[in-house]
This record gives structure tokens, C-alpha cells and sequence, in this order.
């Protein structure tokens, strides 16, 4: 059984993020989506809200898992028995940043394969961090995110 771990801070989750997913479902028995707690990040949501959100986005896919992890991504592959990381490509400026962290994790783990997926183009331009600026100033993120990331973000950012 061929199982891969898809690791990021999803904070939260977009449909780019689901894109990929589905990308790996189609070519891997069993996909682990894991958060990162990243203390290098300010997150918004919390590990266990992130996970939620998550959970609930994919809950058609079963064969899909979500858990999060803490410490280095290789450590949690082993763990979880992944042969591989899968990672989105969506632009060029992607790439640099990708490349190292492949190539590191490559030296700590050389049994683990970085294997990089391109969303659809229509997800080129999103990330994370434009969908919360967005949500905080009301802004409709309902092309963006599932259902009940629309919810969580109306929730935190209330208007005043
Ligand atoms: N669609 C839309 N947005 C996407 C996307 C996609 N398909 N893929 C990535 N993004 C966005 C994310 O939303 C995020 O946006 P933001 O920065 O605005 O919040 C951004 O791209 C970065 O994405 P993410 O995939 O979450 O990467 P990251 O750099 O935050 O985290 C880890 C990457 C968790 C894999 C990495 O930090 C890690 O491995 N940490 C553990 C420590 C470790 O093992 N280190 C050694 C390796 S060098």
C-alpha cells in the first residue's frame, strides 16, 4: 500500500490545497494531510482548528486522513510508514523555496521522494494569507475555501 504524507500549515485550508489532495488520492492508496505547528508562523487557528477544518473539508475522502505533527516533516513520514512528501508547485516563485526543503529533507531521510503536484492555474494566485486578509475585511471568500472555513473566518472576524 502506497501511503503519502502532505504536510503544510493550512491556516487555513483552500481549494488549492483540496486540488492537490485530490491529485495524490488518484495516484497514492492512502494520503496523510498534516499540520504543522511551525512555530516560525503566527497562525490564525489554533493545530486542533486547523485539523477540524480539514476533517471537515474532506470528509467524502476515505481514504484521506488528517493529524498534525511537530518536529521535522521526515520524522512524521517514518512514523506514519509515508514512501513519500507530496508538495504543490504553483508558480516559478515557488520553486526555490520547494527545492531546498526537498533537497533537505532528501539528506535527512534518503528512503523519502518529493513528489510535486501543480494545482489547477485558476489556484495560482492563492495562499493562505490572501484569504484571512480578505475574511478580515469582509471580503467574500466562499471561491476560496470549503463551507466551513467561510464559517470559522466569519466567526474570528466579526465586524465591529
Ligand atoms: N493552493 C493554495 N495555497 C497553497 C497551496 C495550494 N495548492 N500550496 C501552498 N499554499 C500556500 C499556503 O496556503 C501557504 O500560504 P501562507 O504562507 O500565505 O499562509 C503557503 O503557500 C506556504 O504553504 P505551506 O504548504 O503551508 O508551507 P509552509 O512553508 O507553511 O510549511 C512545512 C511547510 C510544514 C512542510 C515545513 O515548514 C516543514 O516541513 N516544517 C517542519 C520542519 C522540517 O521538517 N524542516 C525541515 C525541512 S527544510
Amino acid at each position: 500500500m502506497k501511503k503519502v504524507i502532505y504536510p503544510g500549515t493550512f491556516d487555513p485550508v483552500t481549494f488549492g490545497h483540496i486540488d492537490i489532495i485530490k491529485r495524490s488520492v488518484e495516484l497514492f492508496d492512502r494520503v496523510i494531510v498534516t499540520v504543522a505547528k511551525n512555530p516560525g508562523k503566527t497562525s490564525l487557528f489554533s493545530v486542533e482548528e486547523r485539523v477540524d477544518m480539514l476533517k471537515e473539508s474532506l470528509k467524502e475522502y476515505d481514504r484521506v486522513e488528517v493529524d498534525s505533527f511537530n518536529g521535522l516533516v521526515v520524522e512524521h513520514a517514518r512514523e506514519v510508514g509515508a514512501v513519500g512528501i507530496i508538495r504543490g508547485l504553483r508558480a516559478v516563485s515557488d520553486f526555490e523555496y520547494e527545492f531546498q526543503m526537498a533537497l533537505m529533507n532528501r539528506k535527512l531521510d534518503g528512503e523519502l521522494t518529493t513528489i510535486f503536484l501543480m494545482p489547477h492555474e485558476k489556484f495560482t494566485y492563492l495562499n493562505s494569507t490572501i484569504v484571512r486578509n480578505l475574511a478580515q475585511f469582509q471580503g467574500d471568500v466562499s471561491d476560496f475555501v470549503p463551507e466551513i472555513v467561510v464559517k470559522k473566518l466569519a466567526e474570528r472576524f466579526v465586524k465591529k
